[in-house]
């Protein structure tokens, strides 16, 4: 087994995560001065949302420079001590590719901007008005709105599937491609330890681009829907695949929604681009198709373990799972799999002992190992999100009210994952000594890493606990995964089994008491479990418990 299977990795989101200079966003001395933290969390791999040059118009994912940092951040060399620092904790430093659009300000773009025959003039992907001088088709840009902008330097629109300060680049262009490459390759000799890709469903353009069947009120189609996986993109991820990570002990993740099981062969594992995919079944389960706010479908438990099963056995014999219930884009997991009733500490620790023990390399998102909950704030205003706004206002353009759009903003916004670090109880969490960019979470005195290393039963303690039980079984990371009870519609459990041993894990998801056959039980003992009691054949609300 290759290292990054065994490790846990801990996606961290730098601008939140701890500032050294009182300026409001986090640093990268900061994460320097909390390797210890990350260490004792049994963490081997952080992944760093983008810290690149950025105007941050979406934090980051829009890049303005690929082989730079940006001075909120630090520098150069401030990126060299953490890839240092982190590797003496066995720590290695993951990087965020954000390859298929850059930021406006990109001198790539500023270059292809100024006219149809620069030497950048085919880096973006532009095309003329209609003939009625409006946009080339009827694509909604994933944040809302035209997925197109007019640019009156050049005559022409440019494409974003993003935000249109973020143009998407243009990959049948070789030129582009190898710049990308380049830029990727600059990180590897800089000691990186591997990359997460963002967005890489979209590097592939359609032959023809035209008008797609509306989808909503306001004419348009989702771009995903008419540029998602198109045939031949795989050509170009291969080749990332040679000019890049080949050869390298490192490993790729790539973010990739949709691939179809027949096809996934080609996109990890042995014959596969990557090492893994981040797959969104499991974490979109209201949104069957494109992500709309305002229109989640109701979902059942039967629907997560459905999804989990599917990746599961995806990856039995081929690729890898990485394992996730929270990232920067998602709520926080106990409010987004749990009603208002739920014990959010139980939850928290049961969400936690299945990420932890699902076959696959867990990826811990920042602040899930506190339990951390989802903000709901008074006003739209109040949020930073770009992809709140453009939800909001599509609500609203669907005939909701405006305290309808705002309870989805509660619900699904991306700012609930990205409040600052709870620290400790001092003045803002002890993120940061200046104004934060983001409120911290009201809970702070109550909730925050100070408390919780005092006290043997938080939800801190637990992922401390959960680490060291991957490190004592490594059946948790080398064996096979068989479900059991697949037809329970409240407990999900499972076989983890290599030579030597066989763990049986069970999770009551459910909010009421959930019976199971006791003989599960017989001749094993408990090594885990999150309630006061154990009762062979019972599982109280959240209850969790691995047999031995
Ligand atoms: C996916 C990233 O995770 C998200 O944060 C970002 O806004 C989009 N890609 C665009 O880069």
């Amino acid at each position: 087994m290759k290292w990054w299977q065994k490790t846990i990795v801990y996606e961290l989101y730098p601008k939140s995560f701890k500032d050294t200079k009182g300026q409001g966003t986090g640093t990268i001395r900061g994460i320097i001065e909390k390797l210890d933290y990350l260490a004792s969390l049994g963490v081997g791999a952080v992944w760093m949302t983008p810290v690149c040059r950025s105007p941050m118009v979406d934090n980051g994912y829009d890049i303005a420079d690929y082989c730079s940092v940006d001075p909120s951040y630090g520098t150069m060399d401030d990126m060299k001590e953490l890839i240092d620092e982190a590797k003496k904790r066995n720590i290695r430093i993951v990087i965020d590719l954000v390859f298929n659009h850059s930021s406006d300000q990109n001198e790539w773009f500023l270059e292809s901007k100024k006219s149809k025959d620069n030497p950048k003039s085919d880096w973006y992907i532009w095309r003329d008005a209609k003939e009625d001088g409006s946009a080339p088709t009827n694509w909604r840009g994933i944040f809302g709105g035209s997925a197109w902008t007019w640019c009156e330097e050049r005559g022409q629109y440019y494409l974003h599937t993003f935000a249109s300060a973020q143009p998407d680049l243009n990959w049948a262009n070789p030129e582009v491609r190898k710049a990308l490459y380049d830029a990727a390759n600059f990180w590897v000799d800089l000691g990186a330890g591997g990359f997460r890709i963002d967005a890489i469903t979209y590097v592939k353009k359609p032959d023809v681009f035209v008008d797609g069947t509306p989808d909503g009120d306001d004419g348009m189609v989702s771009v995903h829907d008419m540029t998602a996986n198109q045939p031949g993109i795989l050509d170009y991820l291969h080749e990332f695949k040679r000019e890049v990570s080949e050869g390298h002990d490192i490993f790729t993740v790539a973010e990739a929604n949709g691939v179809k099981a027949d096809e996934l062969k080609y996109w990890v594992g042995k014959d596969g681009a990557f090492d893994m995919l981040f797959e969104f079944s499991h974490i979109n389960l209201e949104f069957k198709g494109i992500e709309t706010w305002c229109r989640p479908d109701p979902w059942k438990i039967s629907d997560l373990k459905k999804a989990l099963r599917d990746s599961q056995n995806a990856t039995k014999d081929n690729g890898w799972y990485p394992a996730f219930f929270e990232n920067h884009d998602k709520p926080r997991c106990v409010n987004h799999y749990f009603d208002e009733n739920a014990d959010k500490k139980m939850a928290a620790k049961a969400m936690g002992t299945l990420l932890m023990t699902l076959r696959g390399t867990p990826f811990l998102y920042q602040g899930q190992e506190l339990g951390l909950e989802n903000v709901a704030w008074p006003s739209i205003d109040c949020y930073n999100d770009i992809s709140s706004f453009g939800q909001y206002e599509f609500a609203l353009s669907e005939g909701f009210t405006a305290e309808q759009a705002l309870a989805c903003v509660h619900e699904f916004s991306r700012d609930s994952a990205r409040t600052p670090m709870q620290w400790d109880d001092t003045p803002n969490a002890g993120f940061t000594c200046g104004t934060p960019w983001l409120p911290v979470h009201e809970d702070y005195r109550e909730v925050n890493v100070m408390k919780q290393e005092q006290d043997e039963t938080s939800v801190l303690s637990w992922f401390r606990t959960l680490a060291k039980l991957r490190a004592e079984y490594p059946v948790l990371a080398e064996g096979s995964y068989e479900e059991i009870l697949a037809d329970h519609e409240q407990i999900i459990a499972y076989i983890r089994k290599n030579e030597e041993d066989e763990l049986c894990v069970l999770i009551n998801l459910s909010n009421e008491t959930a019976a199971y056959d006791p003989s599960l039980c017989e001749g094993k003992e408990v090594i885990l479990n999150n309630a006061e009691t154990y009762e062979k054949g019972s599982l109280a609300p959240l209850q969790c418990v691995i047999l031995r």
